[in-house]
């Protein structure tokens, strides 16, 4: 049986679509490429906004005839909606089979096999489930993603990851550490660290900034980038680590929110702005080649024009290399669901989002341009799927950069002159191959433009 998985929501979905292939292959499945070979289509889902969800109910509607089609293909949502919804997807959608949570998907191979009439629904926590003995099938090639950490141990307000995702749980360092070393003797040398709050992982004597330094130690390994840290906690020592340790890339994406006050202790999140500026300093002092990005949200519960020009101009201040900017949108479950009025005015909400958008826009243009005419250092992942003609890699400070040239070849270490920018990529020439790589064949072209951030629209 042939299984495709389409994913949907953050780089947490991405590696967890990896664990369930891994997964099925082990128990004899096989993995589709089209839609129209698959017997089984998982759409591993997102739930942390309205419009996530919608689409996903929008895109299994679209499979009625393929069912009708092929009445014995089997059709299952998996992940964040899977868990928040529940049985309600195959009360709106019947012909969906089965729903099943994060923490399930080891009984996943059981439950395609036992599928009868009935849906089958499994979306229970389980606060062990650390897929401990399960390898992820990921595509060949020098980039990986490495999760470290499940669920999440804050309750910022809004959010709903909490409650579909669970209590927070670290993988013990010693699998962690296997597995990089596993994925460095394939040819793997980028690995990018998964967590819903990365730098409150901690294994016994191993805390984030020393699993940085243990990665980092571990020979092959050339780029280390995590994502995402919570400003709280956000430690000297990891400042320290990051500014000193060369294989650990010089971009961190720490979610701000809301620069005001007010809002953010609406939002429980348990900082002030200054906090947030005093870690965004020191990172720009011990590392003054660091890029820097963001998520924010506008139109939160009570959010007043002052709290709102508070946000805007803390873009204007600190002119993050980009910024994954939302509106608001209330979720079930959340605390702020549950006890505060959902009370900005939906027009008001997106007046400020295009606002910052635009404001947006034009400070990652910039400080993209800051870079032509520079040379800069690019480790190279892959070819472009539109132009297959040119290579893409990105610099130390995770810029998405283009060049044609020379062969260079995927882990190779180039260094690109910069000519061209947009502002979510650069454009250069090949000078010269600083490195050159243990590259394995690479198996997936990339998509340019889709950058390392929580969101499958990333507005920018
Ligand atoms: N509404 C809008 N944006 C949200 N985010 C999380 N929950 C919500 C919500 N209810 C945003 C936050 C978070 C990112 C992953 O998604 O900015 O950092
Ligand atoms: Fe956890 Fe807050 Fe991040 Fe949601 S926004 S995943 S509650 S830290």
């Amino acid at each position: 049986m042939k299984v495709l998985i389409e994913t949907y929501g953050c780089q947490m979905n991405t590696a967890d679509s990896e664990l369930i292939q891994g997964i099925l292959r082990t128990d004899g499945f096989e993995t589709a490429h089209t839609l129209e070979e698959a017997d089984i289509l998982i759409l591993n889902t997102c739930a942390v906004r309205e419009k996530a969800e919608a689409r996903i109910m929008g895109r299994l509607t679209n499979f009625v005839p393929l069912k009708k089609q092929n009445p014995n293909l089997l059709i299952g949502v998996v992940g964040c909606m899977a868990k928040h919804l529940g049985h309600d997807i195959v009360k709106k959608i019947p012909y969906v089979d089965f729903v099943v949570g994060p923490d399930n998907y080891r009984r996943l191979p059981a439950i395609l096999r036992s599928i009868g009439k009935n849906a089958e629904i499994q979306t229970a926590f389980d606060r062990t489930e650390l897929y401990a003995g399960c390898t992820p099938h990921r595509p060949r090639g020098v980039t990986a993603w490495v999760t470290i950490q499940r669920g999440c141990n804050y309750v910022c307000a809004y959010c709903i990851v909490p409650y579909v995702r669970g209590v927070e749980r670290n993988i013990p360092a010693e699998n962690i550490l296997a597995e990089v070393r596993e994925l460095a003797q394939q040819g793997c040398s980028v690995v990018t660290l998964l967590g819903q709050t990365v730098n409150s992982y901690v294994d016994k004597e191993v805390d984030f900034p020393e699993l940085l330094r243990r990665i980092a130690a571990i020979d092959g390994i050339e780029q280390i980038r995590f994502t995402s840290p919570h400003p709280l906690g956000f430690s000297d020592e990891l400042i320290e680590v990051i500014a000193s340790e060369p294989k650990v890339a010089k971009f961190v994406h720490l979610p701000l929110q809301s620069a005001s006050d007010a809002q953010l202790r609406a939002m429980r999140r348990n900082y002030t702005y200054e906090d947030y500026c005093t870690i965004v300093q020191k990172l720009r002092t011990a590392c003054p080649q660091i890029a820097i990005s963001t998520d924010i949200i506008v139109g939160f519960c009570g959010e007043t024009e002052d709290d709102y020009q508070c946000t805007k101009q803390a873009l204007l201040d600190h002119r993050f290399a980009f910024a994954f900017l939302f509106a608001y949108s209330q979720r079930s479950l959340s605390i702020a669901a549950r006890t505060l009025p959902d009370d900005v005015p939906n027009d008001i909400k997106q007046k400020r989002l295009a606002e910052i958008i635009a404001i947006q826009q034009t400070i990652s243009k910039e400080v993209y341009a800051q870079c032509v005419g520079k040379r800069l250092p690019v480790i190279v992942e892959g070819f472009s799927r539109r132009h297959p003609e040119q290579a893409v890699g990105n610099t130390p400070d995770f810029k998405t950069t283009l060049f044609t040239g020379g062969d260079a070849q995927p882990g190779d270490w180039v260094e690109i002159e910069i000519e061209r920018a947009t502002s979510q990529t650069l454009k250069g020439k090949l000078i010269r191959i600083l490195k050159k790589g243990n590259a394995p064949q690479v198996e997936n072209p990339i998509d340019v433009g889709i950058s390392l951030g929580p969101t499958e629209n990333p507005p920018n």
